[in-house]
């Protein structure tokens, strides 16, 4: 977290204001379903949001979707048990193609603000390094949606006018139609964005209907190892600092010191590998060494809502941007005694927060009520 954290309902109230964005999901929309939703539950521009995330006709051979990487039985993230227990890093399009990251939750990014320096850190943006900025487009979410179809790691297509060329050529197109009428290229890509950013704003997407949701309804009672687990979650343990409800994120970023994943694709190629994180993105941008020197090894806050989330409990799940962590046990573990245990060195030393983690003093049984509550994030709670 940085010192002066802002406010992050007002800032959720400033989206709001700014791109009429949902902090609570009004349409009461079936959730788990990735292609049999009733689509006249959204609003137009929801569905042809929808229509494009699951479509894999739009990547360079017909093989990927925005789903392929964040599925909604895996809470929006990677759906390979395989992968994910290696190095969490997913093939593009084209066979053979690595990013470096793990795919983090495509859910709950819609309250991210734009990227901005508050006074000691910096706050927002989307992707893990923040470079999806919402500079542009006044919305981080909806200049992201834009990235993955011209990635050349990701669905690989050539260029924004095959995008809109695709689209138009869908059997959707009477959608694409309405919803993005006009006829410019860059601004139909735009328009494609910003409903994808709808439907990952939309109640289906962020959902809200964990037990953790349920509870603060007075619809479920949390048992006495979970609300163990929530209390230590907003006091011993820390984690409130920087994952606060409602959205389990501040937006701001850190280097907790996580080891490298030797089986990150990016590591194996070179084991001189280190992700720079937003200090990369600044220095990108161009801005001078003393503004990124120290972010480097920063990534953003992620949400915890669907953590735990996955299709059946024995399939593995990856945690953190380079996909190192295997399990909820072990990142709590690791938050408790990075400084006391015997841990692989840091992927980046610099910078590393040496104040709010590391020697948290939990009992084996504290982090394992601080497991059990974050498996009450996970929506399509039913008694
Ligand atoms: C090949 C796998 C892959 C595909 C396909 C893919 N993503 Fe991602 N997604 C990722 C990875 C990896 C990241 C993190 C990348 C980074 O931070 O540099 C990411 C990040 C994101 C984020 C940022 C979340 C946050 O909190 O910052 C969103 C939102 C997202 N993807 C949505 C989408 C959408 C929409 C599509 C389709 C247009 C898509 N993704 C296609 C792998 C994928
Ligand atoms: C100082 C801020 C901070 C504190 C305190 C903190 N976290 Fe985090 N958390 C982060 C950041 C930043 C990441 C991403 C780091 C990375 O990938 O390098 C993260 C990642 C995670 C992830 C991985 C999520 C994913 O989708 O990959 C989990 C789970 C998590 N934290 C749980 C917790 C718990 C439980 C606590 C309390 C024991 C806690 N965090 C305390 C900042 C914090």
């Amino acid at each position: 977290m940085n010192n002066a954290r802002p406010c992050v309902l007002a800032a959720c109230a400033a989206a709001f204001l700014q791109f009429g964005c949902e902090l609570a999901p009004t349409a009461p929309v079936s959730f788990d379903s990735s292609a049999d939703v009733s689509i006249a539950a959204v609003t137009p521009q929801q569905a042809l949001g929808r229509l494009l995330f699951f479509d894999k006709n739009l990547s360079l051979n017909n093989n990927q979707s925005c789903a392929t990487c964040h599925d909604p039985k895996w809470g929006f993230t990677g759906p390979d048990p395989m992968i994910n227990a290696h190095g969490a890093v997913y093939e593009g399009s084209i066979a053979g193609a690595f990013g470096d990251r793990k795919p983090p939750s495509s859910a709950y990014a819609g309250e991210s603000p734009i990227l901005y320096f508050d006074g000691t850190g910096w706050v927002g943006g989307s992707f893990w390094d923040g470079r999806a900025t919402g500079w542009t487009l006044g919305d981080p979410l909806a200049e992201q949606a834009k990235g993955p179809f011209l990635n050349p790691m990701e669905q690989a297509l050539p260029d924004m006018a095959t995008l809109v060329a695709l689209v138009a050529a869908s059997t959707y197109a009477d959608t694409f139609d309405a919803v993005c009428p006009d006829s410019d290229t860059p601004e139909r890509y735009n328009c494609i964005g910003r409903a994808i950013a709808a439907y990952e704003r939309s109640a289906e997407s962020s959902a809200f209907s964990s037990k953790f949701d349920a509870s603060l309804k007075g619809k479920a009672r949390l048992t006495g190892q979970e609300q163990l687990g929530y209390n230590l979650f907003l006091n011993k343990a820390k984690c409130a600092l920087c994952h606060p409800a409602p959205l389990f994120t501040d937006y701001t970023y850190d280097n907790l010191g996580m080891p490298s994943n030797p089986e990150n694709p990016a590591y194996v190629a070179d084991p001189s590998f280190r992700d720079p994180g937003l200090g990369g993105f600044l220095r990108a941008a161009g801005y001078s060494e003393d503004v990124w020197g120290i972010e480097l090894g920063k990534f953003k806050v992620p949400t915890l809502r669907n953590v735990d989330r996955r299709l059946s409990k024995s399939s593995i799940k990856a945690y953190g941007h380079n996909g190192y962590f295997k399990s909820l046990k072990e990142i709590v573990h690791f938050y408790n005694t990075r400084d006391v245990g015997s841990w692989p060195i840091p992927e980046t030393l610099a910078n590393m927060n040496d104040t709010e983690l590391g020697n948290l003093g939990l009992t084996v049984a504290e982090e394992s009520a601080i497991v059990a509550f974050l498996k009450t994030l996970s929506d399509g709670y039913v008694k």
